[in-house]
């Protein structure tokens, strides 16, 4: 099968990116990031993006018309995925309309326990270690209208060690999980495009 033209969108670090980047360059994916995009001019994830050639793009959310900017390129690169990685702004519904089934989001837990408004970044970890969880996890869900409610793709455990803070949590979840998943998951779309 042919591959899909991703965008991928970011607002911090990138490392979700930059896994897949290296796995576009591995040849692990046969689709092609043809732009990256951001609600925040600092994020590092477009400077990783600009590191390997691709075309990277701040949209500033404090001017008029940010949907329509990004619906805009979205369009004109010809996107048939896109791939929220990090991006903690939330899609206007007209987009979501006009690309169903065709977003998808990661997110680092085991949805739909600790998902919605206000579970995001080091606060998910926080309230899974809260709660006395004894496994948490990461999933690629599509996403739909709902915050992280949509369809699921994958999702993986890990442990929850006694010795455990927020922070071990959170970085064993990116490395082990959110990495590996999110490729798999493009794959996965790749071979039923
Ligand atoms: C990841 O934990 C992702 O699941 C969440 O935000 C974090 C982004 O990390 N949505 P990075 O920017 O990909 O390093």
């Amino acid at each position: 099968m042919s591959g899909l033209r991703m965008a991928v969108l970011v607002s911090g670090g990138g490392t979700n990116l930059q896994s897949v980047i290296d796995a576009v360059e591995a040849g692990t994916l046969t689709s092609q990031i043809v732009c990256v995009i951001s609600n925040k001019e600092t994020a590092y994830g477009l400077e990783r993006a600009r590191k390997h050639q691709i075309p990277a793009h701040f949209i500033n959310p404090k001017e008029e018309g940010y949907d329509d900017k990004l619906f805009a390129l979205l369009q004109g690169e010809k996107v048939d995925l896109i791939v929220l990685a990090g991006y903690l702004k939330i899609l206007s519904p007209s987009l979501i309309q006009a690309y169903k089934k065709k977003i998808i989001n990661i997110h680092p837990s085991l949805l739909p326990k600790f998902g919605g408004k206000g579970f995001y970044g080091i606060h998910v970890h926080e309230a899974v270690l809260a709660a006395g969880e004894k496994e948490s996890g990461a999933t690629v869900h599509f996403v739909d209208e709902g915050v992280d409610t949509g369809e699921i793709i994958i999702q993986r455990k890990v442990s929850v060690e006694a010795e455990d803070t927020a922070e071990s949590l959170q970085f064993r979840i990116l490395e082990q999980l959110e990495h590996k998943i999110l490729v798999e998951a493009i794959k996965k779309l790749e071979g039923s495009n």
